[in-house]
């Protein structure tokens, strides 16, 4: 049984129909690619999957339930974490703080509790034992007492990564995450995800430009143009596959 499915998934912006009657499956464990021209409507199909848009028609099943319809909360209570396009990091706060950012409901917070330790001394330990947790998957515990502003910008990315693993999620979703990174960095952070898909069992469906990293980590890829899914298939499928070279590679 796949971890995801999407059955004839559409998202129309007014006239234009961003997300095309898309159906498409990611297995448990599996790395999946998702590319396409820009504008072809990935990130808006990852927007309908993490409950962040609206879908215009569709169904999405997640680990077994359905989850068409709830929101960006509660898909992301259900197991999916996603990563942004353009990483959303506060610079002037240190790793650790960053990586302590989505972790709901905290007491400390409230303006009721905030001025008694003793309500909120516990629950902010075992946040931040949590948060140094994630640090150190993504080899960023040695950093976690560093503004965020002297990371470099591979660690800004496994920062964002790691910030999406504090809620255990079972899937995880990324939006371009070498976007920006120097092309020996970018190699290393799909090695990362390669690790925490062997050591957590996280499963990932990413979107990547970068054809020649991420062709050598994924278990299948799927092409969008305009909407639509256009090939799937293996890495070297896709890399031989003519209508993809011509919609993609413009050849
Ligand atoms: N909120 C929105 N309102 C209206 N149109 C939108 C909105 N978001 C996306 N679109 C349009 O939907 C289409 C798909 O956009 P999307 O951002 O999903 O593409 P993409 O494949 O992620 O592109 P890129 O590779 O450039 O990131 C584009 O034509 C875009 O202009
Ligand atoms: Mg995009």
């Amino acid at each position: 049984m796949p971890l995801l499915q999407l059955f004839n998934l559409r998202k129309d912006f007014g006239g234009l129909r961003a997300v095309d009657d898309v159906s498409l499956e990611v297995a448990t464990g599996a790395i999946v690619g998702l590319i396409g021209p820009n504008g072809s409507g990935k990130s808006t199909l990852l927007n309908l999957i993490a409950g962040s848009a609206e879908r215009t028609a569709g169904r999405i099943i997640f680990d077994g339930d359905e989850i068409s319809g709830l929101s960006a909360d509660q898909v992301f209570q259900r197991g999916i974490a996603r990563g942004y396009q353009d990483p959303s990091l506060y610079l002037k706060m240190t790793t650790l703080d960053n990586a302590l950012l989505p972790v709901k409901s905290q007491r400390g917070e409230h303006p009721w509790y905030a001025p008694w330790r003793r309500f909120w001394q516990k629950q902010e330990a075992e946040n931040a034992r949590a948060a140094a947790g994630v640090l150190e998957q993504v080899q960023l515990l040695g950093h976690y007492d560093s503004l965020a502003s002297d990371l470099s910008g591979g660690q800004m990315k496994l920062l964002e990564m790691g910030r999406s693993l504090m809620g255990s999620p079972k899937l995880l979703l990324l939006d371009e995450p070498t976007a920006g990174v120097a092309p020996n960095l970018a190699y290393e952070i799909f090695e990362e995800i390669s690790r925490l898909r062997q050591q957590h069992g996280i499963t990932f469906l990413i979107v990547e430009h970068r054809l020649e990293i991420l062709f050598d980590f994924v278990d299948s890829v799927y092409v969008m143009h305009l909407g639509n899914l256009l090939a799937h298939g293996s890495a070297d499928d896709i890399a031989s596959n003519e209508t993809v070279r011509e919609v993609y590679f413009g050849d």
